[in-house]
């Protein structure tokens, strides 16, 4: 079986994708490393809320059900999430990890880890980020005797209770993190740049209402800055009473804590480093879809290296909201309909190309016939002049016999000729 399109993740990038390819009425599959559709909502930390009301977190075709202006918990994502995947009956096979995708002719074969492979005209990247915390090498990181993980692995703060933590970042995640943590632990803020915040509500509406409203959504402008901490006051107040407390990042790592830009030097039970993630795309690789720091050669979701080949859900891939449950669904629509043309003008090539296959097939034929007759007069005038030449030409009788005889010889040899034609393609193909 070969598919119109194969999707890779079952995350609300994939989801959104598999929507607009089952309302094309393309022929479709979702590939998920997973157990369940749902992406990497169910691996976030335990307080985490959408930054955006319900309202403004839905994926096209289904609102986010409940009170819209509430900000859902992180496990009504996951349960949105799933039930979205069984409303639209959506073909997922999970289980499914892919490894490796590679060019077959004019299609892709993507091979999984336990699964097999599958064919497919073209293929969506829809693997998100999480997969690939970005983990910085600081100076010194690793004589570093205490606890060091990625935000990515913090999932409450009871395990620190009573340490001394250090949380490197100034995102959404290093602040969250930070503020939870300082009520059980001591903990810092350590940062490269001040923290820039956005106020979560501005005149009794969710900021999102203002960035859709004002169209700031969508501009180049708001793309190209960094992501601000969303806030209702709450973090903002709580650093400003130093719990957490804020400084400049740390020089060094020592064998049992840092050492501060003053010199200073600190024990420390833990460092989190909240400091992001990468796109996570290593089995394109081999495609030589993604440049030398492993990011995907793409404009808006379209791959500028390998035909076929889409993206849906990188930050950033064609607005801020590329990569969040209320923006995803309008890039996966843009990505389905240039997808779709692709299939479309891949098939009439192929057909046209088929076609001339024909022709040529039918030319070869016809010249082979014409060699035939060729053969086949050239046969008969040789024997004809052997036979005259045997018998002088004694009777018109002979001519007669010359004539059958020559018909004989050559007709073997045209029907010779024919199978000759008929069974050699065959017997040259098996
Ligand atoms: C802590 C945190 C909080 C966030 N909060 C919000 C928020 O409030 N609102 C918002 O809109 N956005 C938020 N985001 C951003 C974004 O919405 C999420 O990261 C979301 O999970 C991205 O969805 P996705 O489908 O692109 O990727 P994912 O959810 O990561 O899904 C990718 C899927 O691909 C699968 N996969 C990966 N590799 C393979 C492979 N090789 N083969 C097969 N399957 C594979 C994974 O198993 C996974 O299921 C948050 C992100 C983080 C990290
Ligand atoms: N629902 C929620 O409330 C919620 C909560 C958490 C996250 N999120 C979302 O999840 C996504 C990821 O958020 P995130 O906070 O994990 O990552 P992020 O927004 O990418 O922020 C990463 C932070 O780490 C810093 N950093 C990166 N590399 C560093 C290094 N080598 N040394 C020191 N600092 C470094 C960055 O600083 P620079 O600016 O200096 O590069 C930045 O402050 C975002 O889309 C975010 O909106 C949402």
């Amino acid at each position: 079986m070969i598919y119109d399109s194969i999707v890779i993740g079952a995350g609300q990038a994939g989801l959104a994708t598999g929507y607009h390819l089952q309302q094309a009425g393309l022929r479709f599959l979702l590939l998920e490393a997973g157990d369940e559709p749902g992406g990497s909502w169910p691996h976030f930390y335990d307080s985490l809320s959408l930054n955006s009301t319900a309202r403004y977190s839905s994926l096209p075709g289904l609102p986010f059900p409940g009170q819209p202006d509430r900000y859902p918990r992180r496990d009504e994502a996951v349960a949105y999430l799933r039930s979205y995947a069984a409303h639209f009956a959506l073909p997922i096979v999970t289980g499914a990890r892919v490894v490796k995708i590679e060019r077959a002719g004019r299609f892709f074969r993507i091979v999984t880890a336990d699964k097999g492979c599958f064919r497919t005209r073209t293929v969506v990247a829809a693997t998100g980020f999480f997969g690939r915390p970005n983990m910085p090498d600081l100076p010194g990181q690793g004589q570093y005797r205490g606890q060091v993980l990625h935000a990515a692995e913090y999932r409450r703060p009871e395990p620190f209770h009573r340490q001394r933590v250090v949380v490197v970042g100034g995102g959404n995640a290093a602040v969250q993190i930070g503020v939870e943590l300082a009520q059980v632990a001591r903990v810092t803020l350590a940062t490269r740049h001040p923290i820039r915040y956005l106020p979560q509500r501005m005149l009794g509406q969710d900021i999102h209402f203002w960035l859709k409203f004002s169209g700031l959504d969508r501009t180049q402008w708001l793309d190209e800055q960094s992501m601000p901490v969303f806030d209702t006051g709450k973090y903002r107040t709580a650093l400003a009473a130093g719990r957490p407390d804020q400084r400049p990042i740390f020089e060094r790592f020592s064998a049992d804590g840092v050492i501060w830009s003053d010199g200073r030097h600190e024990k420390v039970d833990a460092v989190i480093f909240a400091t992001g993630y990468r796109p996570h795309l290593a089995y394109l690789a081999e495609l030589g879809a993604l440049d030398e720091t492993g990011r995907a050669r793409q404009s808006r979701g379209e791959s500028t290296a390998v035909p076929g080949l889409y993206y849906v859900g990188l930050p950033r891939q064609r607005t801020v909201a590329s990569a969040t449950l209320r923006g995803v669904g309008a890039d996966a629509r843009i990505v389905v309909n240039h997808l779709r043309r692709y299939c479309q003008v891949q098939q009439r090539t192929h057909a046209r190309r088929a076609t001339e296959a024909a022709l040529k097939r039918r030319t070869r034929v016809w010249v082979s016939r014409g060699h035939e007759l060729m053969g086949l007069i050239g046969l008969m005038t040789l024997a004809l002049r052997q036979q005259i030449a045997m018998q002088r030409l004694a009777a018109p009788r002979l001519v007669g016999e010359a004539l059958v005889r020559s018909v004989t010889v050559s007709a073997g040899f045209l029907g010779l000729g024919h199978a000759a034609a008929l069974y050699a393609p065959n017997l040259m193909r098996s």
